[in-house]
């Protein structure tokens, strides 16, 4: 597979599939820009490299075009991490799109509309992916967050073109490697978050590569059995039928699992983190956590908010950009985005 460094991009139009589906506010504001920080680094790379950086991605999950889901609200921010301009093109394939790429110069930075605005992009539709390539001489995939999906941005297009993994992606496959690979024992794993049974079946997968598995409550009761490596909840915050939060005496046993641990893998909140009520748990174990400097990877937008918005995100040694796409690598999953980039064009 080919990395960017292998690349002469110096005057060549460079398509960048990056990472940018932030959460935005009610407003239409980014509340957290985690995604856009970790995409802005490729994309002054390839710009002070002398490549015309043609930026997409998407955000949201529209149904058409809707203007709330515009990539635009993005271009400030983007050129402030950058530190030059960043132009917007409304559509990202066109007549529109193809006349902008062509004005560009060397070093520039184009961001185009949201992808998704065209169901082309979802339905992995070859046609659309031929639109796009016409803006591009070479592709990056830089956005692990996709690499679980078979877009026509992520699997079509790099098939077209001379592609090669972006630096953020390379660098997300490295460290969940790391992890799965050989990772400093004793390995915790920490599985909460929504999305239940996958998460369920999640936790089984890893309950063959970690010492040991520590499960939250609503995913305890998605899984129909219990490895015996697999530490569940055993008491939680109830409110009515449910728990939503693990339970003191649960924390207690997560805590003493976390301290002998040398590496800890954790996705999703184990409990109901974006209410304050439901929060002790999960701030607790990542207290636990960072108590020590050991390996830490944390990944999935609900744990990854909740532990920026407390202020403890970037004490974790890896933070993920990949909430789908981390718990499908690591479940041993061949993810579409990278088996397109091992069928470059000429790769
Ligand atoms: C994510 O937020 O996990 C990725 O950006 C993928 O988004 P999707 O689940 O809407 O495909």
């Amino acid at each position: 597979m080919n990395e960017v460094s292998d690349m002469e991009v110096r005057g060549k139009r460079v398509f960048v599939r990056s990472s940018l589906n932030v959460a935005l506010n009610e407003e239409g504001k980014i509340a957290d820009d985690f995604r856009i920080r970790m995409s802005a680094p490729t994309i002054r790379e390839l710009s002070e490299g002398g490549a015309r950086v043609v930026v997409a991605g998407h955000l949201g999950r529209p149904e058409g075009r809707d203007e709330k889901l515009s990539l635009k609200a993005l271009v400030p921010r983007l050129e402030e991490l950058l530190g030059q301009d960043v132009s917007f093109v409304s559509d990202c394939v066109g007549a529109e799109a193809e006349k902008a790429v062509s004005e560009m110069s060397d070093g520039d930075v184009m961001l185009l509309e949201n992808l998704r605005f065209h169901k082309g992009e979802v339905e992995n539709d070859p046609v659309f992916a031929q639109q796009l390539e016409r803006l591009a001489d070479l592709y990056v995939n830089d956005a692990f967050d996709v690499a679980h999906r078979a877009h026509a941005s992520v699997f079509q297009l790099p098939k077209l073109l001379l592609s090669s993994m972006g630096p953020q992606f390379a660098e997300e496959l490295k460290v969940l490697d790391r992890i799965l690979q050989h990772p400093d024992r004793p390995f915790v794993a920490v599985v909460g978050g929504s999305k239940v049974e996958s998460k369920a079946r999640f936790a089984v997968k890893l309950a063959e590569k970690a010492d040991v598995v520590l499960v939250a409550n609503l995913v305890r009761d998605a899984m129909p059995e219990i490895p015996s490596n697999v530490l569940a909840a055993s008491d939680g915050v109830r409110v009515g039928e449910r728990e939503l939060d693990i339970g003191p005496e649960t924390t207690a046993r997560f805590i003493e699992e976390i301290r002998k641990a040398r590496t800890v893998f954790w996705s999703g909140p184990l409990g109901m983190a974006e209410e304050e009520a439901y929060q002790a748990g999960s701030l607790a174990v990542a207290k636990a956590i960072l108590e020590i400097p050991r390996f830490s990877v944390i990944g999935g937008g609900d744990i990854t908010a909740f532990l920026g918005l407390m202020g403890l995100r970037e004490k974790f040694t890896h933070v993920s950009t990949g909430g789908g796409a981390m718990l499908a690598y690591v479940a041993g999953e061949k993810l579409p985005g990278i088996i397109a980039l091992e069928h470059s064009y000429h790769g």
